[in-house]
């Protein structure tokens, strides 16, 4: 919040997220409109009449207050605003906002956004799982939405993965949780080579997968590495204090050893109202309370008779198959966000 002596500005923070996945921050005074604001600082969004005429600017309000301002029908129909459609030339934020812009960001003239980063420490949480934190060598750290993942390139390019943020949005450190795959590119520079000081490139953030508004019922579903966003998820609600809607986790893996970043989650359970999760194993001999897939561990009160967000995170076949699963106990398509951690090999845009 800005204030000066005559005049009382009051600047709110606005999400925009492209249709390709690309996320940018800006910030948006009160008295301007969401599209002057993004363009003041050099994001185009789909823009003509300016007068809420055209309904070229509509785009759709995640979460957020605002003031509408003044329209005609023809733009943006009263089922539209119902639905959560805003114009962006008349719409004005009174808090901060997550809004997805109907355009890739290419169109609006979005520029890649890259962090100069260096590596704090790299610590091997078992024979398969790697926690690198990485510090910015000057300024912040990009900002992003809880469950979002950069692009990171490795010194002299050897490598660029995408890996989620399990650090919470705006801390001064960034962490991710990384699957040592053998004969991987990046695991083999992270195990052998990475140390304290390398300087490393974050590209973005990206990605749909971020914890929304809570409305109902929270579920996440995490297999192995996949548990990294939906720690940022936790990270985040620890510190936003307050949740009345319960949050339940089921965190997998294959192997016992895997099961990192408990202590993490136990700790995260003391800030979290309403929170409870379990871990189960997978592979044949393990020795750990619970066992199997996280799906065979869903309780009714969870699903919420199907009102409930679920989030899954992991590998594709577990992706696909906790869909399936909770698609086929009333889940609504709607209300299930997933991120497949596919291994994305040498082809990832910038
Ligand atoms: C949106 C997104 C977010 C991601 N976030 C994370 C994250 O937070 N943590 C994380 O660990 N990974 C994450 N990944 C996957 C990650 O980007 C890399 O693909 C993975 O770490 C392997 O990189 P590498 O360079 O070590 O192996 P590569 O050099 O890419 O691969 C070497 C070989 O191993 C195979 N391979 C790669 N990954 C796997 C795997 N998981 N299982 C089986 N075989 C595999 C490849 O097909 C290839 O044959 C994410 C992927 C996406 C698309
Ligand atoms: S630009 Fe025409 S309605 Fe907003």
């Amino acid at each position: 919040m800005m204030t000066g002596r005559w005049s009382r500005r009051v600047s709110h923070r606005i999400a925009l997220n492209f249709e390709d996945g690309t996320t940018r921050f800006i910030d948006a005074d009160e008295s301007e409109s969401i599209a002057d604001a993004a363009y003041r600082q050099g994001i185009n969004v789909p823009l003509e009449c300016t007068n809420g005429v055209c309904g070229t600017c509509k785009a759709f309000r995640q979460s957020g207050e605002f003031d509408a301002g003044s329209y005609i029908e023809d733009a943006l129909s009263d089922a539209e605003a119902v639905e959560g459609y805003v114009l962006c030339c008349q719409a004005k934020a009174k808090s901060d906002m997550v809004i997805d812009v109907l355009a890739s960001s290419g169109a609006c003239k979005v520029k890649p956004k890259e962090t100069m980063a260096e590596i704090v420490k790299v610590e091997a949480l078992s024979a398969r799982r790697i926690r690198l934190s990485v510090k910015p060598r000057e300024g912040a750290l990009p900002m992003f939405l809880p469950g979002q993942y950069v692009n990171v390139t490795a010194p002299d390019e050897a490598a660029r993965r995408p890996y989620s943020f399990t650090s919470a949005p705006g801390a001064d450190v960034a962490t991710f949780l990384i699957r040592n795959v053998p004969g991987g590119k990046m695991s083999a520079y992270l195990e052998a080579k990475a140390k304290t000081g390398d300087r490393l490139v974050l590209n973005g953030p990206f990605g749909s997968f971020y914890l929304r508004t809570p409305r109902r019922p929270i579920l996440f579903l995490a297999g192995g590495t996949g548990v990294g966003p939906i720690l940022s998820m936790l990270e985040h609600l620890a510190a936003r204090g307050a949740n009345d809607q319960p949050v339940r986790l089921v965190y997998g893996a294959r192997d016992d050893a895997d099961l990192v970043e408990v202590d993490r989650i136990e700790a995260l359970s003391a800030c979290i109202p309403n929170f409870t999760y379990d871990t189960t194993c997978s592979g044949p001999g393990s020795r750990h309370p619970l066992t199997g897939h996280v799906t065979d561990h869903l309780s009714a009160g969870a699903l919420n008779n199907g009102d409930t967000d679920v989030y899954l995170c992991g590998p594709p076949e577990m992706v696909e198959s906790g869909r399936r699963h909770v698609a086929k106990l009333g889940l609504l398509p709607a209300n299930i966000h997933f991120e497949k951690f596919v291994p994305a090999g040498d082809a990832i845009a910038v």
